[in-house]
């Protein structure tokens, strides 16, 4: 379905760095796991969801998850197998050399060649990306970041291994899912939504089937904060995310807020119903007039429920559309859709998901894909000149 990600990108811009990301550079390869686990029984409950999110992400150096591990290297590590690549990252599937550490403890690791980033001006968003994930971190439904390191080539993220796959394949697999299935993956989204923009003020938009994983419970755990930023109220320009998920604003380049997201939701939550999104074609021109259009049609077999809170997520206007208007993520919690939803039943994970994958041990990757090997004579060197340039700022890594 994804016809691939559209950034016209901005030049690269010099930002602050964010100092709670230097506060752990002393951690060993072997600690990780158990800050980890240390950090998993802080996750903050949803009462506490209603400060200001510039005060709460202040605290963010407290969970000791997204650490700049300036000793950790990549000989550390023993590359398994490829999990995903995109445009210019590959995700590897990855366990300490170190076998006295943790013998059975894998990790996922996306490298990003430094070289690749700059050509494709990505530089920003890089930057947005790690600093994001590392506010984040300990969400229930967000991949664990644990760590960032770098070194003359590449950018390195350290996170948590997800065995389920994507939800893309399951969605593919079984073509459309049931309404209960459905609504379990968009409550979870819900909730993601929510944290992100009323505690962090963060804007993800890139909400897609490929960047939601399962993991080994069933749970979601959304991947990939390669276009999130935090905006709070305020409004973004870049045309950045996949093109059957753009709101209609993002289109007309007119400045986007936070309400991109609870479009996507939209989007995604008639994807599952259906299998495919509402605004398709081989032509993604096309499919941007379709977007501003708005117009969707909805199989006759959906129920009234489900098409109400579509056609009320995905209204053209930000200022109209549910999420964004008066009431919130908590007006879209209260839609009838979810009228079985338990949220904190959810939120405490204490219902199994819809799809409990196969995972036969902890480094099984049978729900992944297959990817060829990176080809190093392909692969574009980070030039002096470059290093001179833009080192600076990657020191967040
Ligand atoms: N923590 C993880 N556990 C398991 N698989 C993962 C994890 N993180 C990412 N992946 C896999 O790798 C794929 C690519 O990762 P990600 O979406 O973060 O990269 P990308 O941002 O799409 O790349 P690019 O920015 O170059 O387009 C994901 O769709 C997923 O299949
Ligand atoms: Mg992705």
């Amino acid at each position: 379905m994804a016809s691939g990600k559209v950034d016209p990108s901005t030049p690269s811009r010099v930002q602050g760095s964010s100092a709670s990301t230097n506060l752990g550079s002393r951690i060993a390869p072997d600690e990780i796991h158990e800050r980890e686990k240390q950090t998993a029984s802080s996750v903050r409950p949803p009462t506490q969801r209603h400060l200001n999110p510039f005060v709460i992400t202040e605290r963010s150096e407290e969970k000791q998850l997204g650490i700049t591990a300036r000793q950790l290297s990549v000989r550390d590590f023993i590359l398994l197998k490829t999990l995903g690549t995109g445009t210019f990252a590959r995700v590897w599937l990855a366990k300490l050399r170190d076998e006295k550490a943790k013998p059975d403890k894998v990790y996922a690791l996306k490298i990003l060649r430094k070289a690749d980033v700059i050509k494709l001006k990505q530089v920003e968003h890089v930057r947005n990306e790690r600093r994001t994930l590392a506010d984040v971190s300990g969400h229930p439904f967000i991949t664990t970041f644990l760590a960032s390191f770098s070194d003359n080539q590449s950018l390195y993220m350290l996170l948590d291994y997800c065995p389920g796959g994507e939800i893309f394949s399951y969605l593919r697999r079984s073509r459309r899912f049931s309404e209960n299935t459905s609504r379990f993956y968009a409550a979870e989204i819900t909730m993601i939504i929510e944290f992100l923009h009323d505690v962090e003020g963060v804007v993800y938009r890139d909400l897609k089937p490929e960047n939601i994983l399962i993991d080994a419970d069933g749970h979601i755990k959304l991947v990939d904060f390669g276009f999130a930023k935090q905006i709070g109220d305020r409004e973004t320009y870049t045309l950045c995310g996949t093109p059957e998920y753009l709101a209609p604003e993002v289109i007309h380049n007119s400045g986007h807020g936070l309400a991109v997201d609870w479009w996507a939701l939209g989007i995604l939550i008639y994807e599952f119903l259906v299998g495919q999104p509402p605004f398709w074609d081989q032509n993604p021109m096309r499919i941007y007039e379709q977007i501003v259009e708005g117009r969707i049609r909805y199989p006759q077999s959906m129920s009234p429920a489900a098409q109400n809170i579509i056609s009320l997520l995905c209204k053209t206007s930000p200022t109209e559309r549910l999420g964004y208007i008066s009431g919130g993520s908590a007006r879209v919690k209260s839609h009838p859709f979810y009228t079985d939803i338990n949220w904190d039943d959810l939120y405490y994970r204490r219902v199994k998901g819809p799809i409990v994958p196969r995972v036969d041990h902890p480094a099984d990757t049978g729900n992944f894909e297959e990817y060829p090997d990176p080809d190093p004579r392909t692969q574009s060197l980070y030039t002096d000149d470059m290093r001179s340039k833009y080192e600076a700022l990657f020191s967040d890594f």
